[in-house]
């Protein structure tokens, strides 16, 4: 008891002072914001949250700045799911999504919150934590608080972010994320061309984006009485990245020591307790319950009217129990369907009685049917979801299901399937096995990288070396160019003197 009380008593004495920068107005991100400060703050840390999505009541040693004044930047419309469906809004384009990352946080760093925020000389702190989402702007905190930078990502493993930390990954085995298809043989080719074009368009932002650093940091920066570095020395000097992939959902890359695998560190590992209701009818659903939900962003209730109805004249047919969360209430409901406003999601999933999960795939929920071992049908809108989809299928755990493209009646063909044949179930299971195949759980994890990082002053030792070396250098570019130089001039001389023998050798001839 003793010990236990030292030490609790050690545990705060030890408290660090943690910055968590998450701008992104969006329910997923918050989540993954949230669980950075269960973590922390049960670890006896202090935690300051840039949010746009304060949480109501926040736990002590938790302080916010509100930064939901400049959220709007954002625009809802962007999400708008009937031109998600029928492929007329594209979000898929990377540097579409780049140059309003850009735009919003610009917005976000010269907010009142904001600016007031940063020129407070009192504000200290041991270590910032930024979430990366298509823009590195949010690095400049670490300079300004002259402390460890932390990357935190919200997807699976891409170029994009392990550049920040190592060597671009080669694009011939590693995917873009946000491509609808990735099965077909000539993708190596289509993959190269992407990402050259990704890293022009990278090159185009240099110049607006070392502007938007300068005029967000300098004061700030100047005021605690130091020099601004360059953006691109801030950018690649975080210690660690800490991503939210986990291998059970992505793929093996080989990745430098600074990533931290940390996915699943959202779970809380309690169950919520199902509304008594919901309880009854999910333990009298003896033929099963299927699940359905589109997730946080994209709402379901947003989805076009003649398919809501055609989808409950299908969900009318099964045997099974569906339960379908619906953020508005919804009329003529058959018997066997069971609308939902808010649905505590893993207690779902956590039911005995669910056997299938029908989603958007969105990397949070297939971390929550992972846990508990659900195969699922996956409904694809944007952003990485096609990718986690697709990667399920090939781990032979789910089916995708184009909405706009394939009609209702194949859906239910897939439902039928996936319930009579055992193998979706057991390939479920075994994934499940390798989600929970860690030596500590990642939210420990979490919190152990974090304060070795403030313990050893930036964990230098986990820097990747290749950072040390220029493109031109990793890649010999340099060799190769002296090479050719030395071809080039051996070849010209050989023709010169070839050249001037020649006249000699048809005078002899002569
Ligand atoms: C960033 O935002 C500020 C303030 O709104 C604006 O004056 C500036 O032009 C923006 N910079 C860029 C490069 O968009
Ligand atoms: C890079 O990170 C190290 C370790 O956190 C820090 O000491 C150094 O000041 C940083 N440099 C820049 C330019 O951010």
């Amino acid at each position: 008891m003793l010990i236990v009380t030292l030490l609790a008593f050690l545990s705060i004495c030890d408290g660090y002072r943690v910055l968590l920068f998450f701008p992104i107005p969006g329910k997923s991100h918050s989540i993954l914001g949230e669980a950075y400060i269960r973590h922390l703050v049960n670890a006896g840390h202090e935690v300051t949250y840039i949010t746009p999505i304060p949480i109501k009541t926040p736990p002590a040693r938790v302080r916010q700045v509100d930064i939901s004044e400049t959220a709007g930047l954002l625009s809802e419309e962007l999400f708008n799911i009937e031109k998600l469906m029928y492929k007329e809004l594209d979000l898929q384009q990377i540097s579409l999504f780049e140059v309003v990352l850009r735009n919003f946080l610009n917005g976000t760093l010269h907010g009142k919150a904001m600016h007031k925020f940063l020129h407070d000389p009192k504000e200290e702190y041991d270590v910032v934590i930024v979430e990366w989402l298509y823009s590195e702007l949010g690095s400049g905190l670490s300079t300004v608080f002259n402390c460890p930078l932390i990357w935190s990502t919200s997807t699976e493993v891409h170029s994009g972010i392990i550049s920040l930390i190592g060597d671009d990954l080669n694009p011939s085995y590693a995917i873009n994320i946000w491509d609808r298809d990735f099965s077909s043989p000539l993708y190596r080719f289509k993959n190269l061309w992407t990402y050259l074009e990704n890293k022009y368009n990278k090159w185009t932002y240099v110049e607006p984006e070392n502007l938007i650093f300068e005029q967000a940091y300098r004061t700030a920066v100047e005021l605690r009485g130091r020099r601004l570095p360059s953006f691109d020395e801030v950018r690649f000097n975080a210690s660690i990245m800490l991503g939210n992939s986990h291998i059970a959902a992505g793929e093996s890359y080989p990745l430098p020591q600074a990533y931290k695998m940390i996915g699943g560190y959202h779970l809380k590992g309690v169950m919520e307790p199902l509304p008594k209701d919901l309880q009854k009818i999910m333990d009298e659903a003896k033929d099963g319950v299927i699940y359905f939900s589109l997730g946080t962003m994209l709402r379901s209730s947003a989805l076009p009217e003649a398919k809501k109805r055609e989808l409950l004249t299908a969900f009318s047919k099964l045997k099974q129990t569906v339960v379908w969360k619906h953020e508005t209430p919804m009329s003529n409901v058959p018997k066997n369907v069971h609308v939902l406003q808010w649905a505590p999601q893993q207690s779902i999933l956590a039911h005995p009685n669910t056997i299938l999960f029908i989603t958007h795939g969105g990397l949070l929920s297939l971390y929550e049917l992972l846990d508990v071992g659900v195969p699922l049908i996956g409904i694809p809108m944007f952003g990485d979801q096609f990718t986690n989809i697709n990667r399920a299928v090939l781990k032979g755990f789910a089916k995708r299901f184009d909405i706009g493209e394939q009609p209702v009646s194949q859906l239910v063909e897939y439902i039928k399937e996936m319930i009579e044949n055992p193998l979706y179930r057991q390939r479920a299971k075994e994934m499940s096995l390798v989600f929970h195949s860690h030596v500590v759980p990642p939210g420990q994890e979490l919190v152990h990288w974090v304060e070795h990082v403030i313990k050893t002053r930036g964990a230098p030792h986990f820097r990747s070396v290749s950072m040390r070396l220029h493109f031109y250098q990793k890649y010999y570019l340099d060799l190769l160019t002296f090479i050719l130089l030395l071809l080039s001039t051996i070849v010209y001389v050989a023709i010169k003197i070839l050249k001037r023998k020649t006249p000699v050798d048809l005078k002899k001839h002569e």
